[in-house]
């Protein structure tokens, strides 16, 4: 007999989305497969591997206009944050500055040396608000080498996989993503020690688990949630919950609203449960941190190009890395483990953006992308 419990159970294993084939909605994992072929405006080409990069819960918060010969400014689409686990609205701006790293490297290619103004109008303070975030513009013609870490925008993934504990990355390898991140000013650290491992994975876990007995946050995750086949094709953003019986379980109605905002339902119980062992598989972890005095908006949006980069290394030594961000977010009710946290990472004045567990998993399916068309906003003065 098919039980509730093993509806879930059989989700918690299935791929986390697959393409979407034979019905009349979008392909949500087509944007990844060969991005700009045919684009003949370099922009294009390079906002086709822009809309690849990582982003809190995969909102995708990006909006962008094109001026000019060469000019691209870059927005936030203010409706896509997270207003209740990212009050400053950190992780967005960090998301935006992914993008700007993956549009970077993709007029790199092309043979640009681009030019960032970031928040040519000023920060905005102290939330993100409707000036941009950045413009860029091709810059000069340049025969240097194009970035490596380009070849991976397309194979990077956040991998969500229970990972092998019985392979711990090489510090070869982890260096790999300090350098590039260094290339943003971004400082890369590791624990690989048993028991310093185990003491993050205690912090990180206990962050998750108050999270999920946060009503707020409960609630903001659940508008995210994208559960099935159909749901992820037609939005293409958000987190997909996936997997062959999906049907069934929506029918047993344990996605419904009320089910998912109680912490205590069978769904969250068996998510919590899926989670842990996420986390219990954890061979070690890695975290990016700016100068203290880089928590600013500019500071965030560098810390994005950073760990852009520190990802996309990371995919090129064949490193699956999955950040846990709910005891680096700034809500109320996380402020006592937040503060533990940053007592476990610190490191002189350095301010800890993102953590990641990090080691060897097996590879996963892209996660949505809404294309390049979704993010084009006409020009002020356009008609
Ligand atoms: C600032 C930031 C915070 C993130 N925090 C988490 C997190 O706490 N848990 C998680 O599973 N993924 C986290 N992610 C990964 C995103 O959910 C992921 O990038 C997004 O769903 C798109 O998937 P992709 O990276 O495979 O393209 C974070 C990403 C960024 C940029």
């Amino acid at each position: 007999m098919t039980t509730r419990r093993h509806v879930l159970h059989v989700l918690a294993a299935a791929p986390a989305l697959t393409a979407c084939g034979g019905e009349q909605l979008p392909d949500p994992a087509a944007a990844w497969r060969n991005p700009g072929a045919g684009e003949r405006d370099p922009r294009r080409f390079a906002l086709a591997h822009a809309i690849l990069a990582p982003n809190p819960h995969n909102t995708q918060p990006w909006l962008v206009t094109l001026h000019g010969e060469d000019g691209m400014a870059l927005y936030c689409d203010l409706g896509r944050r997270l207003p209740f686990t990212d009050p400053f609205d950190r992780q967005i701006t960090i998301g935006c500055g992914a993008f700007l790293e993956c549009y970077r490297l993709a007029l790199r290619h092309l043979g640009y040396a681009p030019v960032i103004t970031a928040f040519p109008d000023g920060e905005p303070s102290p939330r993100l608000d409707a000036k941009p975030l950045a413009h860029v513009n091709f810059g000069a013609r340049t025969d240097a080498p194009a970035d490596p870490l380009f070849d991976y925008i397309a194979a990077r993934r956040t991998n969500r996989s229970p990972y092998d504990l019985t392979r711990i990355p090489h510090l070869t390898d982890l260096q790999k993503l300090a350098d590039a991140a260094y290339e943003r000013t971004g400082e890369v650290e590791w624990a690989l020690e048993p028991e310093r491992v185990a003491h993050l994975r205690d912090i990180v876990w206990r962050a998750f688990e108050l999270e999920m007995h946060t009503p707020g946050a409960l609630a903001e995750t659940f508008g995210w949630l994208r559960f099935g086949r159909d749901e992820v094709a037609r939005h293409r953003d958000g987190l997909a919950v996936e997997g062959p019986l999906i049907g069934a379980a929506k029918l047993f109605g344990m996605f419904g609203r009320a089910n998912m905002l109680n912490p205590n339902s069978e769904a969250n119980r068996q998510a919590l449960q899926d989670w842990r062992r996420k986390i219990d598989t954890a061979p070690a972890f890695a975290w990016l941190s700016m100068q203290e005095n880089d928590d600013t908006p500019t500071g965030r949006l560098t810390a994005g190009m950073a760990y852009a980069r520190m990802n996309l290394a990371a995919t090129g030594a064949g490193l699956a890395i999955h950040p846990w961000s709910q005891g680096l977010q700034e809500y109320r009710e996380m402020a006592s483990i937040r503060s533990e946290l940053r007592t476990a990472l610190q490191n002189g004045e350095n301010f800890p953006h993102m953590l990641v567990r990090i080691g060897y998993a097996d590879p996963v399916e892209p996660a949505a992308r809404r294309g390049v068309d979704a993010i084009m906003r006409p020009a002020a003065g356009a008609p």
